[in-house]
């Protein structure tokens, strides 16, 4: 396992920043791309080296991968909701962005592309079944559509690029860390919103299903899919239990020693009804596992603690 140098797009944001320091701790030289929009410089652990830069400019990502062999490809917009209103947008970023990249790899040094893609990718799953890789895909959302279309173009040129490659389907990834904004994770939303003392909004029936993983494993699993012989092109990171909506809330609450109220909207068609991962997979091929469960008490503390002050 000798140190290399790595570049890690949207390595300031949620995951990526937990992952720059995965790859910090085993001694990699880490370089990071990312233009802040939601990501935060004091995110970054010591020693990694920030770009403030846009994926899609090219000049940027030659700069960023200068001497890297592997890249791991976070930089995009995340939201499977806001993709509806933003699709050109989330379309321009999330597939502009891949496909930058791979037109600034002739003449570099990378070796492996691990790619961030999502579950947002699957078709539905209306019996609630895990869903394994073979699962058939059909994004609901514009969201889901770039980063399918990211997974076949990584396919398509990366073998033609001579660059190893595997996309990780990522499941709803929890923990400390997510900056709060209407559309990141439910988990985020819910803890904020009670913690205020205001009423969070419950889309549907709260019956819906979500593999909720915690940000350490998922990141985890992505070093280890930078560094482990691959033999397949992708792969769920996802831990096989399923929890509803409102179950959360009910933790959650329970957390707080509050009641779990919500609000009622619509179901949002974007959006899957269930989505939890068949991790056997990736389990086998990276050797990862023993994933975390859904302990939401430190993310009530770590909330507590670190909430703006006027809204303490
Ligand atoms: P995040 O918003 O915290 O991270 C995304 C990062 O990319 C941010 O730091 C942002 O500043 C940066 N970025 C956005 N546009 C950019 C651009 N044009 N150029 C450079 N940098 C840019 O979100 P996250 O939850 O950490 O997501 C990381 C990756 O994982 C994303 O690709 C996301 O689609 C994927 N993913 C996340 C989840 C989840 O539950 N959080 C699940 C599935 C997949
Ligand atoms: C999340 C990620 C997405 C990723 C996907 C993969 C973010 C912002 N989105 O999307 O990038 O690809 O997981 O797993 O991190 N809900 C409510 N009320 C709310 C918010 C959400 O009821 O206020 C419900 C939603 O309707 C949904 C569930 O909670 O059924 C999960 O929503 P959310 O955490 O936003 O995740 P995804 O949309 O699945």
């Amino acid at each position: 396992m000798s140190p290399r140098r790595v570049l890690v797009t949207g390595g300031a944001g949620f995951i990526g920043s937990r992952l720059a320091a995965q790859l910090r701790a085993r001694g990699d030289e880490v370089v990071v791309l990312d233009d802040l929009s939601t990501g935060r410089r004091e995110k970054l652990p010591e020693g990694a080296r920030l770009i403030v830069g846009d994926v899609r400019d090219g000049a940027a990502l030659e700069a960023a991968l200068e001497g890297v062999e592997v890249v791991f490809h976070l930089a995009a917009r995340v939201s499977i909701r806001g993709s509806i209103e933003g699709f050109r947008d989330d379309h321009d970023v999330n597939l502009g962005g891949t496909l930058a990249l791979l037109a600034a790899l002739p003449g570099s040094a990378v070796r492996r592309v691990v790619y961030a893609s999502s579950m947002a990718v699957y078709a539905d799953s209306p019996d609630g079944a895990r869903v394994g890789e073979e699962h058939p895909t059909r994004p609901l959302s514009p969201y889901g559509v770039s980063k399918l279309a990211s997974e076949h173009y990584l396919r398509v040129m990366g073998p033609r690029l001579g660059v190893e490659h595997v996309s990780l389907r990522y499941f709803n990834t929890w923990g400390p860390g997510q900056e709060l904004t209407p559309y990141v994770g439910v988990a985020t939303i819910f803890v904020n919103a009670l913690l205020d003392g205001r009423t969070p909004t419950l889309f549907g029936d709260g019956a819906q299903t979500r593999d909720f993983v915690f940000v350490d494993d998922v990141a985890r699993a992505t070093l280890r899919a930078g560094e482990a012989p691959l033999g397949e092109p992708v792969l769920n990171v996802g831990t096989g239990r399923g929890t509803t909506v409102r179950a959360l809330l009910e933790q959650i609450a329970d957390a707080l020693g509050v009641p779990p109220r919500a609000e009622r909207a619509p179901a949002r068609p974007e959006e899957l009804r269930h989505s939890v991962a068949d991790p056997t997979r990736i389990e086998r091929a990276l050797g990862v596992g023993d994933w975390a469960p859904l302990d939401l008490a430190p993310l009530v503390a770590h909330w507590r603690e670190h909430r703006p002050p006027d809204r303490r």
